[in-house]
């Protein structure tokens, strides 16, 4: 069984970033020169899957733009000489291949996961949240498509988190599978509990934004009531899949940037542009210079 298609949710608000995000989408926010979600549809071509599904909405026009060839800019850049340039913009639009369906309402991810199925089919399938910038030499969707190929069932990414920090995320119990191939890695989930408190959370593995998952989520999807929020929540959604179907945690490797938050933006920004060939040592001197 092969995953062919990967969806990419980029119809939310992005309230956090408000102002940045009143006229622009959040997806777009450039971590030093490329966009948030450019980093999640690299990350799919480099894990082998050929399309992109974007589930998108009002204002979010730039994203279908970046994705699409530019001739006229493409023009100029060659006039200009500028010819490395313009055969890196032409890269992002042949990456993989692009399908776009609009989420009328901002009703949550559960929802938005929904409005693909049409375009999805009866498939598994993987879902990327594009603020979870992971970086690793493997990709993450990569070393999980291995516990899906192995098992065939739904995969979700986890990351342990500080226990202080469970209340932000949707945590998991689960039973480790004693299989060498994983290190220790993979576990099989028995629940998962939305934003618990630390003392009420059952472990601090967090579930982070990339899933695998099988087409039954559709069903279960569409028998899910609004949750927090009033918002069909994805969580939800997975917490009824656990009752019909095994799903799996799988412990990334990689470092993983929460990019859909202020502070982890920026913490991005300086990572990232500190491991950049091209200026990572000028910047390193300037941060030095700050004598903080
Ligand atoms: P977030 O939970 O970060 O929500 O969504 P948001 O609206 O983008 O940002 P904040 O919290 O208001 O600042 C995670 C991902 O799911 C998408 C978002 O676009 C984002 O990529 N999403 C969320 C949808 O596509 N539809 C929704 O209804 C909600």
């Amino acid at each position: 069984m092969r995953i062919h298609k990967a969806v990419l949710p980029v119809a939310g608000l992005g309230t956090r970033f408000l102002p940045a995000t009143k006229a622009q989408p959040k997806e777009m926010l450039p971590i030093v020169d490329k966009p948030l979600v450019q980093y999640a549809v690299e990350e799919v071509a480099s894990s082998g899957i050929p399309m992109v599904v974007f589930v998108t909405g009002r204002g979010k026009q730039a994203i279908e733009n970046h994705f699409d060839v530019s001739a006229e800019l493409e023009q100029e850049l060659a006039g200009r000489g500028k010819e490395s340039l313009r055969r890196q913009l032409r890269r992002i639009s042949g990456m993989v291949r692009f399908a776009y369906v609009r989420q009328q309402i901002p009703r949550g991810l559960g929802d938005a996961i929904l409005t693909a199925q049409d375009l999805v089919g009866e498939e598994p399938f993987a879902v990327l949240l594009s603020d979870d910038v992971i970086v690793n030499e493997t990709p993450c969707l990569k070393q999980m498509l291995k516990v899906f190929e192995r098992y065939g069932r739904s995969v979700v990414a986890v990351q342990r988190v500080p226990r202080k920090a469970v209340s932000s995320y949707g945590i998991i119990r689960g039973r480790l599978v004693p299989d060498r191939d994983w290190q220790g890695r993979l576990y099989r989930i028995e629940d998962m509990v939305e934003k618990p408190s630390p003392k009420a959370a059952p472990s601090n593995l967090a579930v982070i934004g990339r899933y695998i998952l099988t087409p039954t989520i559709f069903r279960v999807l569409s028998a899910t009531a609004p949750g927090a929020g009033g918002e069909i929540q994805l969580t939800d959604g997975l917490r009824r899949l656990l009752v019909t179907e095994p799903i799996y945690g799988y412990v990334f490797e990689g470092t993983r940037y929460d990019a859909g938050d202020k502070l982890g933006f920026l913490r991005a920004t300086v990572e990232l542009a500190l491991q950049r060939p091209d200026m990572g040592k000028a910047f390193r001197r300037y941060l030095k210079s700050l004598r903080l």
